[in-house]
């Protein structure tokens, strides 16, 4: 159970961890209200997101798939570490694998994901190049509530950027990164203050159930 002075938080992820970071830096500052990162978990052995945390003192624990034939008891086990960890929040951030009912359905009401794309477009990989193929003016990024389907969940808050006409796949990312990086602390920042619940039924956010994600443009100021 979440106390009211401090939120459990665990955050899954595969690679860079600079979400991560965010989160660690927000936290040092005294920006994440009662949020507490307690455990970082990893797919992946050279994730630089497992370092990040060792260097904040942070529990770091490698959950390597390749040891796993099995999808389901890959996912039974992930649920279980998380489960020993008190996790009152799971943050996936850059976890570049599908999580099944066995890990998610236990956590439907306390895991969010930050997927680089305004939601529901872009569902999936290497968002940054297709919006690019498909010369898009604008793309962005989401935090939504995850549910066993890809990307899927209802979304909490977007925020958008443009896409310029010179724009690689590299300055697009480090654009919508940028958001990501505000966006993500301040939905865990919410849930952690008990201001955002994930129901069946919806988000609520101060006591009222959004109806539509919350959409900022790059550089807004968030909500209080
Ligand atoms: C982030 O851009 C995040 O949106 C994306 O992985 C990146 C991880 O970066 N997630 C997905 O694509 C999930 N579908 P980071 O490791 O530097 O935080």
């Amino acid at each position: 159970m979440m106390t009211q002075s401090e939120c459990r938080v665990v955050v899954l992820l595969s690679g860079e961890g600079s979400n991560l970071q965010a989160l660690l830096d927000q936290a040092a500052t005294g920006t994440l209200g009662g949020a507490r990162i307690v455990r970082v978990i990893s797919n992946r052995a050279d994730a630089r997101g497992l370092q990040r945390a060792r260097d904040a003192g942070i529990a770091a624990t490698l959950h390597p798939h390749d040891d796993y034939p099995e999808r389901d008891k890959y996912d039974a086990d992930l649920a279980r570490i998380i489960a020993a960890s008190r996790a009152d929040l799971v943050v996936l951030a850059g976890f570049l694998r599908i999580l099944g009912h066995e890990c998610v359905l236990p956590y439907r009401d306390r895991m969010i994901n930050i997927h680089p794309s305004l939601l529901p477009a872009y569902r999936g990989l290497h968002t940054h190049r297709r919006v690019l193929e498909a010369r898009e003016r604008e793309h962005g990024c989401s935090v939504h509530a995850v549910s066993p389907e890809l990307d899927s969940g209802p979304v909490i808050i977007q925020s958008r950027v443009p896409v310029e006409s010179d724009d690689t796949e590299d300055t697009l990312r480090a654009r919508v990164q940028r958001e990501e990086h505000r966006i993500l602390p301040a939905t865990v920042h919410w849930f952690a203050a008990g201001r955002l619940l994930i129901r069946d039924d919806g988000i609520m956010l101060d006591g009222r159930v959004l109806k539509q994600p919350l959409v900022l443009n790059q550089g807004d100021r968030l909500p209080d």
